[in-house]
């Protein structure tokens, strides 16, 4: 197995990070992996925001679990039970999980590709980070999470167009636990075959 596909095979959601930011030269590379994913039409749609506030990922993280409006997990169906989401721990407060860096990838609102856009480059962000050294985890509820009065406002400081719109985010920070998580059982019959 050449290393880019065991790169694929072993990265996985983090969700527990250390405090300490990430190395400058590292995200440089993570962010310019993003800007080369494939994009819809070339167009090279997505605007990436990296933000090391930390008073503003607090606040927006915040939102963003206030968002959140999916199942709460079971004994039988969790995401993830050794770096619970949010969905697993009604505990924790921030929708990204005390992360030193948060990405949000813009798009234009009224794109039919935005979202496939915003989520191969976010793809290519987390493969790229998992090679570094850097956990990841891809956390949704964006358009939610802008919509709130703070979001309209940074999107207007951060000079975005008012015709884009957040589509998703990327927590990302050194891992917390040296041992990665395991990954759940790959489920059956996902592939079809044809002759
Ligand atoms: C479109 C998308 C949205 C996701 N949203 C969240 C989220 O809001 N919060 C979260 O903790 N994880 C989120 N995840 C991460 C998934 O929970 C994770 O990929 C899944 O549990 C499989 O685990 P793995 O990434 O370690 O293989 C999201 C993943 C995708 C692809």
């Amino acid at each position: 197995m050449n290393e880019i596909i065991k790169n694929m095979l072993e990265r996985r959601s983090i969700r527990k990070y250390k405090p300490e930011q990430i190395a400058e030269e590292t995200l440089n590379v993570i962010l310019l992996a993003g800007t080369y994913a494939p994009s819809a039409g070339g167009r090279q749609s997505p605007v990436i925001v990296a933000c090391q506030d930390a008073g503003i990922n607090d606040w927006l993280g915040k939102i963003n679990k206030a968002a959140f409006r999916g199942h709460m997990s079971s004994a039988k169906s969790y995401i993830s039970k050794e770096q619970p989401s949010i969905a697993d721990d009604v505990s924790l407060e921030s929708g990204f999980y005390g992360a030193p860096t948060v990405l949000t990838l813009f798009a234009p609102g009224n794109f039919l590709y935005s979202v496939a856009d915003c989520s191969v480059a976010a793809q290519n962000i987390v493969l790229a980070a998992h090679s570094l050294g850097i956990g990841s985890c891809i956390v949704a509820r964006a358009e939610d999470t802008f919509a709130s009065e703070l979001g309209q406002r940074l999107q207007k400081e951060w000079s975005i167009s008012s015709d884009y719109e957040a589509k998703i985010h990327i927590t990302l920070g050194y891992p917390a636990n040296d041992a990665p998580p395991k990954a759940k059982p790959r489920k059956e019959e996902r592939i079809i075959r044809v002759f």
